[in-house]
């Protein structure tokens, strides 16, 4: 059976992690092996970088590298056995949310991170200095995007918990996030679903469900 790569995306607040349990479990009940994992994250070097990332201050281009740098780590540990042994890999978060949170949301360099994803996501271990442009790279086979505006998602955050770097950021903070994500599925539409997450969790649910059901992956 060939792996699967599903990945979930949004601003914080978006509602992602109950449907991201009933994706795998949906999965688990057609016989599949779900591997469960997230980003910054996923590994132990990955997660340490996650603490890094989420809480202490740094430039932007700083914070691309060591989310790239996790990202490798939890790609050559975890993803890509995964998907060698026929797994569905459903990812919280990876690529999409560097070009939104640190390209559109901090306003990194778009074309530096399209570099560093080029080199980062190769299946094989070590890119090298002649890693030709346009080599297969390691993408999401679907991609789940929870899209809700800015202030719904600041209402649904506040007084929800302890908020780290990002979630304590304004909304006009989200709204350049929610821009970066629809920047890159205008460049990726044929792995983007777009989700509206402003509604019931139930139609949320669906939505979801639909989007996986239309690509194949499941009945
Ligand atoms: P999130 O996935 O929302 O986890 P939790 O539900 O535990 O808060 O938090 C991860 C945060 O990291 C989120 O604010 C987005 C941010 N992030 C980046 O800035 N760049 C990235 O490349 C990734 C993967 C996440």
């Amino acid at each position: 059976m060939n792996g699967l790569f599903i990945s979930f995306e949004g601003i914080d607040g978006a509602g992602k992690s109950t449907h991201i349990a009933a994706l795998a479990k949906a999965f688990e009940a057609q016989g599949r092996v779900v591997t469960l994992t997230r980003e910054p994250g996923g590994t132990p070097l990955a997660e340490a970088v996650r603490a890094m990332v989420l809480n202490d201050p740094m430039d932007p281009l700083t914070e691309s590298l060591l989310v790239f740098a996790a990202r490798r780590d939890h790609i050559h540990r975890v993803i890509a056995p995964a998907l060698a042994q026929g797994h569905v890999v459903v990812c919280d978060r990876f690529t999409d949310a560097t070009f939104a949170y640190q390209g559109a949301g901090r306003g990194f360099d778009w074309e530096v991170l399209r570099m560093l994803e080029r080199w980062v996501q190769t299946p094989e271990v070590g890119g090298g200095a002649d890693h030709p442009d346009g080599r297969a790279l390691l993408q999401p086979d679907l991609t789940l995007w929870f899209d809700l505006p800015a202030t719904v998602a600041a209402q649904r955050l506040a007084g929800a918990r302890v908020p780290d770097k990002f979630e304590s950021q304004p909304s006009a903070f989200f709204e350049k996030v929610s821009g970066g994500y629809a920047r890159r599925l205008q460049e990726h539409p044929q792995r983007f679903a777009r989700i509206h997450a402003d509604q019931s969790a139930e139609g949320v649910w669906q939505e979801a469900l639909n989007a996986v059901r239309s690509k194949g992956f499941l009945p």
